[in-house]
């Protein structure tokens, strides 16, 4: 439910976009400063906030946003609070998809903050400086006020908001460039723990999934030896290279889970640190995000002489948020080395299948729920090629596309597989050709109507019949399912889809509990 204060902010956010025609950034500005003198002339509101110090934001009609804040103050003048805690904690609500997506901005809500401020408390120390150095609106930084804080942002606007909000020690910058302690005055010896939800923008593809609008590649100027592809990861290494003493941060779980991001990307970052804890939670925790979910991660580091390497990462117990049940990749037996993923290579030398079928390739349970169709059309640099023998195993992933339900703990992993189930049991094996066949008559191979399909080539009709008999004892009916449909193209498959459904959710709880 909504509060009074909610819909204050709203409508007046609303009032000053509509009617004076203020950009998102400066109304929230103007929200938190509404209780300060201000003047306006020559286009701009100029705010008095302590002496002489100004906050100046545009405006194309002053007197209209003169008038909003005169309404404006008759109905909330008491809740000034209120109204900066609500701006803190929603700041992201409140801009417009394109300036979110640009720079990541998915500002954090409060249980996460809690959650990072949990985790990290038994290392604070009495003399710990703490450090947010993509500050945003500051939600990290409430927690820990008593502490001495150092935040950073790279965006103008969110630095003044930051200010506005009480954080004087806050600077406007790229954290990414001149990484040294000496930046922060900070000396080799100070104990230092960073906190934050840094952004975490791949800015090698058209970034789609930070919002519609984003399309545009992002440059962001950084130090030689913390650049790679993904801004969360050069965060990440900007912390090894400040020689943080304890790292508390949110991001995705592909940086650890995935072993050339791992291994590679990560660099001197999986050398210098130790992971401590680690919480998972779906990116839908973060309210303004309505792509397909995937884990992201807070996670506790410390500095040491070790490091850590992927197996330490298989056999770590990562904690899921609001569950008794924990991810251990170790216990997560995956179709990797084991179902091919990704289109042929210049030494495969059988690149065309011998029935005819090819699926577009993945990289992970998200991408073949999303695109990993099969098709009939040759294309080497995307399709995998599927050969008979090798039929049952893309069939299986193809069952899982239409009924492994989207999970945010699989997201990111390859697809999960049970392979002595798989290569020992034919009635599994058939039960997920069958619901292809039935479920992609579009495609040449299985149309019920194309007398070189394989339901045809193969004799399917009479092997299944044969294999009937053998398992006259498995449920569901699947070769009568088959029967049916080669005969008549109709068939309630219900059941099958009932029994494959229920075969991918056991296969979900034998391996996360
Ligand atoms: C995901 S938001 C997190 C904001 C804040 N920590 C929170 O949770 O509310 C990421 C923030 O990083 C800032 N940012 C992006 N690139 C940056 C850079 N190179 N240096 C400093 N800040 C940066 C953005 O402006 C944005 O405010």
């Amino acid at each position: 439910m909504k509060t009074s204060v909610e819909y204050g902010v709203r409508d007046f956010l609303l009032a000053l976009s509509k009617r004076a025609q203020i950009e998102a950034e400066h109304a929230v500005l103007i929200l938190l400063h509404m209780d300060k003198p201000y003047t306006t002339e020559d286009s701009c509101l100029t705010f008095y906030t302590n002496g002489n110090d100004k906050v100046i934001i545009p405006a194309r009609d002053p007197g209209s946003v003169k008038r909003i804040l005169n309404e404006m103050a008759l109905e909330y003048g008491g809740n000034a609070f209120d109204i900066k805690n609500y701006v803190k904690h929603n700041f992201s609500l409140l801009l417009e998809d394109h300036r979110k997506s640009s720079l990541g901005k998915y500002y954090t809500p409060e249980h996460l903050v809690e959650l990072v401020h949990e985790l990290v408390k038994p290392y604070i120390r009495q003399d710990s400086y703490v450090l947010d150095l993509a500050a945003g609106s500051g939600a990290f930084l409430s927690p820990f006020k008593s502490k001495r804080i150092i935040a950073a942002d790279i965006d103008g606007i969110a630095v003044l908001i930051l200010k506005a909000l009480g954080f004087e020690s806050v600077r406007c910058d790229n954290s990414l460039v001149n990484v040294y302690r000496a930046k922060y005055t900070l000396k080799e010896n100070d104990h230092i723990i960073v906190v934050g939800n840094p952004p975490y923008n791949d800015m090698t593809s058209r970034n789609k999934k930070y919002g519609r609008h984003a399309k545009e590649r992002i440059r962001v100027e950084m130090d030689k030896d913390i650049l790679t592809n993904d801004l969360g990861i050069s965060f990440l290494r900007a912390f090894n290279k400040l020689k943080a003493d304890v790292v508390c941060v949110l991001h995705p779980l592909s940086y650890l889970i995935k072993e050339t991001n791992f291994s590679n990307k990560l660099g001197e970052f999986r050398r210098n640190y130790v992971l401590k804890r680690a919480v998972v939670f779906p990116s839908r925790e973060f309210a303004d995000t309505q792509q397909t979910p995937f884990p992201v991660v807070a996670a506790l580091y410390q500095r040491d002489m070790i490091g850590m390497d992927y197996d330490y990462i298989r056999n770590f117990e990562f904690e899921i948020l609001h569950d008794k049940r924990s991810i251990v990749l170790a216990r997560i037996e995956t179709i990797d080395g084991y179902i091919r993923k990704y289109p042929p290579v210049k030494r495969d030398k059988n690149k065309k299948s011998d029935i005819g079928l090819y699926m577009h390739n993945i990289r992970d349970s998200n991408s073949l729920i999303t695109i990993g169709y099969l098709t009939d059309k040759e294309d080497f640099n995307r399709h995998i090629t599927i050969n008979y023998c090798d039929l049952y195993k893309y069939a299986c992933l193809n069952c899982m596309k239409r009924y492994f339900e989207k999970d945010f703990k699989f997201g990111n992993l390859s697809p999960i597989v049970d392979r002595h189930a798989l290569e020992t049991d034919e009635f599994l094996r058939d039960a997920f050709i069958i619901d292809t066949i039935i479920n992609n008559q579009k495609l040449s191979a299985f149309n019920v109507r194309n007398d070189n399909s394989i339901i045809y080539t193969k004799r399917l009709p009479q092997e299944y019949e044969r294999r009937r008999k053998e398992h006259i004892d498995r449920e569901p009916d699947i070769y009568g399912m088959f029967m049916n449909f080669a005969k008549s193209e109709n068939a309630d498959i219900e059941p099958l889809k009932c029994f494959i459904t229920q075969y991918f959710e056991r296969l979900k709880i034998r391996m996360i509990y």
